[in-house]
C-alpha cells in the first residue's frame, strides 16, 4: 500500500490527498498496521494500528479500561522524560487519578464560569474587530482575528494579570511551533527544547501566581483550584501548571484553526454562507458543528490496550498501541452521507472532533463553541463581506490541522 501514516512525509501532502487515503483505508475489512521507526530521544519506535472509522474511534474512546489514556495519548509516544519534565496532565492519565482532577478542573467549565465569561469573550471580539477595521482590508487572518481570541480567553478565564501576559503570549508562540513536522533531527531536537523551556517557564509562571491566591484568594479560577473545596480537593502546584499547560495547548491552537479554517469554508461555499447570514442565531450552532466535523482541528489521538480485546476482526493485546483519527472518523460515509461536502444544515452532533464519547471528551468543547460563535458574529455583523482570500498555508503537522497564513479581505 502507498500509505504510511506513520511516515511525517504523509502529513506533507495535501489535505485533499489524505483524505482520499482515509477513505481507502476506511473500506478496508480490519485496521491496519503501521510500522514506526524508532528515534532515539523522540519515538519508541512501537507502531500502531490505525483506527479509521467512526464506530472504532467512537468504541475505543468510550471503553477507557480497555483503551487507555496512559502513558501518553499523543503520537509518537513520547520518551518517558518528557512526562518526568512536564508533570503530568489529565489528558494522558485514567481513572481515578484522571477523576479526581477533572472533578476539580471542572468548575473552570460549569455553565455559570461560560455565562460570566461571556461579557469578556464580547469585549475581546469588538476590540479584535476594532483593530481589524481600523487596518483597513487585507493581511492574515490568523494573526488580525483567530490567534488573538482564543490565548485571551483563557487567560482571562485563569486570572493572568494583565501584566503577565505579555510573557504568556511569547512563550505560547515558542510553545506551538513545536507541533510542526520538521525535516531534520537536529532541527526537531532544536524546537523540542525551545518548546520545552517555553512550558516550563508558563507553569512557573502560573504555579508562582497560585502561591500569592493560596495566600490571598480573589474570585478567579487560579484562586478557586488552589484553595480547597468542600471536599477539601484542591490542585497541587504541579497540577496547577500541567493544566495550564494543558488549557493552552488544547484550547489556543484548536479554537483559532477552527475560526481560520471556517472563514474559507464560508467564503469557498457561498451557498452555506448565506444559509447562514440568513438566519445567524439560528443556525451558527450547527455551522459551529459542521466546521468542527469538516475541519477536525485535531486529527489524532492515541490509545494503549490493556487486556485481550476483540476489534472488528483484529485481535488486540496487552500494550498494543491504536491511534484514532478523528479527521478519518468524521468523514466516515457510514455516519455523515457525501462527507466531504460542508453543510451548515447536516446533523453533525455525531462528530468526534472533541473526542470521541468517554472520560476524556473535550472538557472545553462549550468554550470553543462560545468563542467561535461570537467571534464570527462580531465579524458578520459588521463587516458583512469578509471573506478568505486564496489557499491557506498549513503548518506541517501530524497532530494540528494548523492554518499558519489565511489572507483576507472584506
Ligand atoms: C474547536 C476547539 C477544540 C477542539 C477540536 C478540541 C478537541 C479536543 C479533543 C479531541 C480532546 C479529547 C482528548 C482525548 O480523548 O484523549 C480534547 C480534550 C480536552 N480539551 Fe479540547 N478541543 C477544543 C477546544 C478546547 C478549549 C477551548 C479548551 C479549554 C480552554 C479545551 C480543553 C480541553 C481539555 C482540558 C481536555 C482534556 C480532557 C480530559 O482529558 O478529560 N479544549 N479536546
Amino acid at each position: 500500500m502507498d500509505i504510511d501514516l506513520a511516515d511525517l512525509g504523509f502529513w506533507r501532502r495535501p489535505l485533499a490527498e489524505r483524505h482520499e487515503a482515509f477513505t481507502r483505508l476506511r473500506r478496508l475489512d480490519t485496521p491496519v498496521f503501521f510500522e514506526e521507526k524508532r528515534v532515539p530521544l523522540l519515538r519508541s519506535g512501537k507502531g500502531f494500528y490505525a483506527l479509521v472509522r467512526h464506530a472504532d474511534v467512537v468504541e475505543a474512546s468510550r471503553n477507557a479500561k480497555v483503551f487507555s489514556s496512559e502513558p501518553a495519548v499523543t503520537n509518537p509516544e513520547p520518551p518517558g522524560w518528557v512526562k518526568h519534565v512536564f508533570g503530568e496532565s489529565m489528558v494522558n492519565m485514567d481513572d481515578p487519578r484522571h477523576a479526581r482532577l477533572r472533578r476539580i478542573v471542572s468548575r473552570a467549565f460549569s455553565p455559570k464560569m461560560l455565562s460570566n465569561l461571556q461579557g469578556d469573550i464580547d469585549k475581546a471580539c469588538t476590540r479584535i474587530v476594532d483593530d481589524v477595521v481600523a487596518a483597513g482590508p487585507g493581511g492574515d487572518f490568523v494573526t488580525r482575528v483567530a490567534a488573538r481570541l482564543p490565548i485571551h480567553v483563557i487567560c482571562d478565564m485563569m486570572g493572568i494579570p494583565d501584566a503577565m501576559r505579555e510573557k504568556v503570549h511569547r512563550h505560547v508562540d515558542v510553545s506551538t511551533a513545536y507541533t510542526g513536522v520538521r525535516p531534520s533531527l537536529p532541527q526537531t531536537l532544536r524546537m523540542a527544547g525551545q518548546n520545552m523551556l517555553a512550558l516550563l517557564a508558563l507553569q512557573r509562571m502560573v504555579i508562582e501566581l497560585g502561591r500569592e491566591r493560596a495566600r490571598e484568594p480573589r474570585g478567579d479560577l487560579v484562586s478557586a483550584l488552589v484553595t480547597a473545596n468542600v471536599d477539601g480537593e484542591r490542585l497541587t502546584d504541579r497540577e496547577l501548571g500541567s493544566f495550564f499547560a494543558l488549557l493552552l495547548v488544547a484550547g489556543n491552537e484548536t479554537a483559532r484553526n477552527t475560526m481560520a479554517h471556517g472563514i474559507r469554508l464560508l467564503t469557498d461555499n457561498p451557498d452555506q454562507r448565506e444559509l447562514l447570514l440568513a438566519d445567524f442565531d439560528g443556525r451558527i450552532g450547527g455551522a459551529i458543528e459542521e466546521m468542527v466535523r469538516h475541519v477536525s482541528p485535531i486529527m489524532q489521538f492515541r490509545r494503549t490496550v490493556t487486556q485481550d480485546y476483540d476489534l472488528r476482526g483484529l485481535h488486540l493485546k496487552p500494550g498494543d498501541k491504536v491511534v484514532l483519527f478523528y479527521g478519518s472518523a468524521n468523514r466516515d460515509e457510514a455516519v455523515f452521507p457525501d462527507p466531504d461536502r460542508f453543510d451548515i444544515t447536516r446533523d453533525a452532533k455525531a462528530h468526534v472532533g472533541f473526542g470521541g464519547p468517554g472520560p476524556h471528551f473535550c472538557l472545553g468543547a462549550n468554550l470553543a463553541r462560545q468563542e467561535i460563535r461570537t467571534m464570527f458574529r462580531e465579524l458578520f455583523t459588521r463587516l458583512p463581506g469578509i471573506r478568505s482570500v486564496g489557499e491557506p498555508e498549513l503548518l506541517l503537522s501530524n497532530f494540528d490541522n494548523s492554518v499558519r497564513t489565511q489572507r483576507f479581505t472584506f
